[in-house]
Formats: structure tokens, sequence, C-alpha cells
């Protein structure tokens, strides 16, 4: 692998802001040339860490924790030497220099400033579309009827792309594009007849990476019955879906400077946020909040406040964020939205102020977990008590011991009339119950097994996930309860686990198998593929069986010939197709 320059190195040292850096973290305070904080390697009371900021140093008087801004990041945020320095230079716009051994980490990098470049200029070309033709008449009229003025559409790079088919093709194609780079940068789409534009008739999102880079785009649907509302940008070598934030380019020196960021779903909120001078607000896209996002964001600030839907699938959004921020040292809170209302929409209808009180109060996440099971719930039997206590169990589970986690505990407690202890313990049984596995009394076959990872796979996937659930027959499956767990799965995708723990034991124990092991299950695309063409495969196997002992020899040619597809599929001969729009 390539090494970064010494040289680069050093600009990226004097590039980087040492107190911003270190701001994310702890507040710090000056005193003289240097600034000083409380330890955010130890807990302490009365500040004695101390931040030298032209030398980029740090050094820390009762722990004696010491060193410089990359050991800073290495320290406090997991990265290896090599990470610190690329996301410091991302951070501060300097661009490196890496000493080749090979060349072939040139090559690669090469290829990739092409794609960005081709990205950027095909984002420009949006953009002009927008405000300058007849065509995009109805998507100006519309951004304006949500509030949204030209200065922000244009600061965040929003267009337009025309209805045809090859329009974005035929300008990159003189550039001088190559095919193979139009599909790589997700703006071509491959039909009977060659490629085409994959974005048409669309409201243009640009997606930036923390220096502002177009990586990809998300699309909105503009005309009536235009399926689906949104087209985004495939994963493919520049764009990773799990990763990026919509706005965090804009809003990072403001979230860095606030200590604060707020997180919503949708573009449109983040520009109406920023319109409205919340410009420490990006969006995470509609989907959970991924483990990368989270860190991307407690990077960011050390107060991380959730402006989202208070839907089931929000609910699920939560905890799963919760999860991934726990161990963090990232505080979560949530801000509640009237009525199901976006920010968006909030914002225009009721001005500035109206999301500024929302903010002020916003309330961490645990509590507002808390009280909205406790808002819902009914307390006339025992039943019910048990109920509620299923439906604390993950939410409990998720977070560490601390003070704020006491104080929910006895609240509960209080209000199902119970000892503390009494409550701690249902709370840590059901949840073993609810979330583990119970001690196998029957052995699983190993189809069975790979069965259960592949129903994971799916709910680790998002939108990919929930088509390749619903790609399932029940010939793929080997049991009846794992036709009745993808059953559950595609009706309850957003939130799986929610009403689970009153449904029938058998059923309840594998849904919730396969949502923690979803947790750690990698969500890709390709291995999902993978994994459904096992199945596939199995399948196959089972039905030639079959058609073998009643000899049906055409039906068995058929199966054997399938079956030959898949394998070379497996093997990684020609991509099979799959669906990867929408959300995708
Ligand atoms: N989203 C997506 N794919 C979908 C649906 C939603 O990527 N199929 C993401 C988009 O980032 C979108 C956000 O989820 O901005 C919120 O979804 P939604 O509220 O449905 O979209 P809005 O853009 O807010 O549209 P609306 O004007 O209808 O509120
Ligand atoms: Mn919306």
């Amino acid at each position: 692998m390539s090494r970064i320059s010494p040289e680069s190195i050093e600009r990226v040292r004097q590039a980087a802001d040492m107190v911003e850096v270190v701001s994310g973290h702890t507040e710090l305070r000056r005193r003289g040339t240097r600034w000083l904080g409380l330890c955010p390697f130890h807990d302490e009371r009365t500040p004695s860490f101390s931040v030298d900021p032209a030398e980029k140093l740090y050094y820390c008087f009762g722990c004696q924790a010491g060193g410089n801004i990359f050991t800073f990041l290495e320290e406090k945020e997991g990265l290896d030497f090599r990470d610190a320095v690329e996301q410091l230079a991302d951070r501060y716009g300097v661009e490196l220099e890496y000493d080749d051994t090979g060349g072939q980490g040139d090559e690669r990098r090469r290829e990739r400033e092409r794609l960005l470049d081709l990205l950027s200029k095909t984002a420009t070309f949006y953009a002009r579309y927008l405000w300058d033709s007849r065509e995009a008449g109805a998507a100006r009229a519309y951004l304006e009827g949500r509030g949204l003025g030209r200065e922000v559409l244009e600061e965040f790079g929003v267009g337009y792309a025309p209805s045809a088919w090859d329009r974005v093709l035929l300008s990159a194609r003189r550039a001088g594009f190559t095919e193979a780079e139009m599909r790589a940068a997700g703006l071509g789409q491959q039909g009977r007849r060659g490629l085409y534009d994959r974005f048409r008739g669309r409201i243009m999102f640009p997606l930036r990476d923390a220096r502002g880079r177009v990586l990809g785009f998300g699309a909105r649907a503009m005309r009536a019955n235009q399926q689906p509302k949104y087209v985004n940008s495939p994963e493919g070598p520049v764009y990773r879906k799990g990763r990026s934030l919509f706005g965090i380019d804009r809003a990072r020196p403001h979230a860095t400077k606030e200590g604060r960021v707020y997180v919503v779903e949708g573009y449109t909120d983040v520009l109406a946020l920023h319109q409205a001078g919340f410009r420490n607000s990006v969006a995470s896209m509609g989907t959970a909040l991924t483990d990368e996002q989270v860190g991307e964001l407690a990077r960011l600030a050390r107060e991380v406040v959730l402006a989202f839907d208070a839907d089931a699938s929000g609910q699920e959004a939560m905890l799963r964020a919760q999860a991934a921020a726990a161990g963090r040292g990232v505080s979560l809170k949530v801000a509640r939205l009237p009525d199901d209302k976006d920010p968006c929409d909030l914002l225009a209808e009721a001005g500035p102020d109206s999301f500024k009180t929302i903010a002020g109060d916003a309330i961490p996440i645990l509590e507002f977990q808390v009280t909205s099971v406790l808002e819902r719930a009914q307390m006339h039997s025992a039943a019910d008590k048990d109920r509620l206590v299923a439906q604390l169990a993950p939410v409990f589970g998720s977070v560490g011991p601390s003070v704020e986690r006491e104080e929910q505990v006895r609240r509960v407690a209080d209000r199902l009339d119970l000892g503390e202890k009494v409550l701690e313990n249902l709370l840590q049984e059901t949840r073993r119950e609810v979330l583990t596995p119970a001690p196998r009394t029957r052995t699983v076959s190993p189809f069975e097994r790979s069965e259960r990872a592949f129903l994971a796979t799916c709910v680790s996937s998002g939108e990919s996930g929930r088509s390749s659930l619903a790609r399932l027959s029940d010939d793929h499956l080997s049991s009846s309860t794992l036709r009745q767990a993808r059953d559950w799965l595609l009706r309850h995708f957003d939130a799986p686990t929610a009403g689970l723990a009153t449904e029938e034991p058998e059923l309840a124990r594998i849904v919730g198998e396969i949502v923690v092991r979803a947790s750690s299950e990698p969500a890709s695309e390709h291995a999902l593929e993978l994994a459904f063409l096992q199945l596939e495969q199995r399948r196959l196997e089972r039905e030639i069986k079959t058609a073998a002992e009643s000899g049906d020899f055409d039906r068995h040619r058929e199966l054997s010939v399938e079956r030959s597809q898949v394998i070379t599929r497996l093997m990684g001969g020609e991509p099979s197709p799959s669906a990867t729009d929408g959300r995708g």
C-alpha cells in the first residue's frame, strides 16, 4: 500500500485546527496562549486538560494523557494513524500526496479523481438546468411552494434532471468519459439497447462528503405517478450509502462550534433548517442511522439531537442509534415534532422560532423512549405490566450504567409499583428471553442456520433487504417457523421487535435472534445476493431430487440448467439483475 508523504502529513498538521478538533470531545476555554478543559480521557470535575493550539499538542495534568493532533484522533476515535491523517485532510481541505511503492494505488486514485470530476460536472449541469430550463418550471414552483428560496437551493447545488433519456450521458461522452465510468459514477443505467440516464425528470439533491465533493445524488420524483418517489445513486467505488449524511459539508463548522448537531430525515428538512439559521443540521436520508453515521456525528459534536418522525420506524431507528451511540460518549437527544410534521413543513408554517422551541425542549433519548412507552401503556393487570417490561427491556438493554439510567429505572419502578431491584431483574430476564436464543433443545440444521443468517442480512440491508425478503418463496425455507418469521419481517420490516413479545414464543424467539444478529451482520448488496443465490441453489437441488424420484426427466433437465446458471453466478460469473432503486 502506498504511504502518505511526510510533507503531506506536515501540511495536514499545519492546516488542522486543534481547538476545533478537541472541542468535539470536551469544552475548551482560552487561558493565555493555551486552552483548558475537562479531560476527555478521564473523569474529572476541575479542568486539567491543556491544549497548545500552535504546536497542536495536548496534555492532561491529571492523568498524564498527552500527544499530538493525530494521536488525539487515534485515541478518541479509534482511528489508525493513516485514517487520522486522511480524515483531517478531508476536513481541512488538504490534498494528500502518496509515495507509491507499486504505482497501482496511484492508478486507482486517478480513476477515483476522474469519477469525482464527472460527478461534479454533472451536478453543475443539473443545477444550471433547474434554473435555466422551461422543463424545470414545475420543479422551481414546487420548491418555492415548500418555502425554499433560491439562495439556499444554490448553496446546496440542488438541480433538475431533464426527462430525456440521454442528456447526461451524451455530455459526459463529449467530455471524454467512458461508459464504464458513467456506470461506476452511478449515472448510467444498463438497458436492453445500451446505457441510458439513470436520473430523469427529477429534482436532484447532490450528496457530498465532508469536504464538499459530490459522491452521488438523491433524486425526487416531480411528476404525478412517477415511481418510485426517490431514486438514489447505487453504491459504487465512490458512493457508500451507510456513510453519508446529507448536508455534512455545510453543517460541519457550525456543528463543531456549537457542540450540537441536528439530525433530520429529509433533504428538504435540511435545506429549510439551514435557511432558517439552524446551520448545524444534517439528514440521515430516511433510513435508520448506521454505526458509521453515528460515528461521524460523534466526531462533529458531543450532542446529537434527533428530529425524526415518531412513527414505528422512527422508533426502531432511535433504538439503533441509541445502541450505536452507547460507548461513544455522545449525548443523544430527541426533539419532538408536532403531529408528524417534518421540520420543513413546520418551518414553512410556523417560522424559525417554532423549531427553536422544539430544539430547546429536546430530552435525552432514554427519557424519550421511556416516556413514549409509558404514555401508550395500559396498566390494569399483571399481564399489562409484563408487556410493558418487555417493551422497555431493549430500551434499557442498549445503554450502559449511568445516573440517567438509574433515574429512568426508578421512574418505571414507581409507575409499576415495584422495587428497582425487582424491575432490574425483570428487565434482564425479559431481555434474555426476547433477544437471545434459548438453549437449543433440538439441533438446528446447517441449512436452517444459513437461512436464518440470510434473514438477518435482509434486516440489516434496508430497502434492498426488504426486496430480497419478498423474493423468498416457501420453497427457499426449510421450516414453517422460518416462513412465519419471513412473513413477520415483511410486515414489520421497519420495527421488527415492536409487538413481538406477545406473539407465539417460537416465532418471537427466532425473530429476536434474527434482529440481534442483524446488528452485527454486514449489510452489502453483494453479500445479500450471494446468500440469496445459496438458498436458490439449495431449493433447486431439493426440486431436482423430487423430479428424479418421480421420473419427470424434462423437469429434471430444466432444473439442472437453472442450477448450473445459479452456480455460475455464485462463482462470480455474470451479475444477476437485482432491484437497487428506491432507498437502496
Ligand atoms: N428517502 C429515500 N428513499 C425513499 C424515501 C425517502 O431515500 N424511497 C429519504 C430521502 O432522503 C427523503 C427522506 O428519506 O428526503 C424523507 O422521506 P420523505 O419524508 O418521504 O421525503 P421528503 O423528501 O421529506 O418528501 P416530502 O416532501 O413528501 O416530505
Ligand atoms: Mn418529509
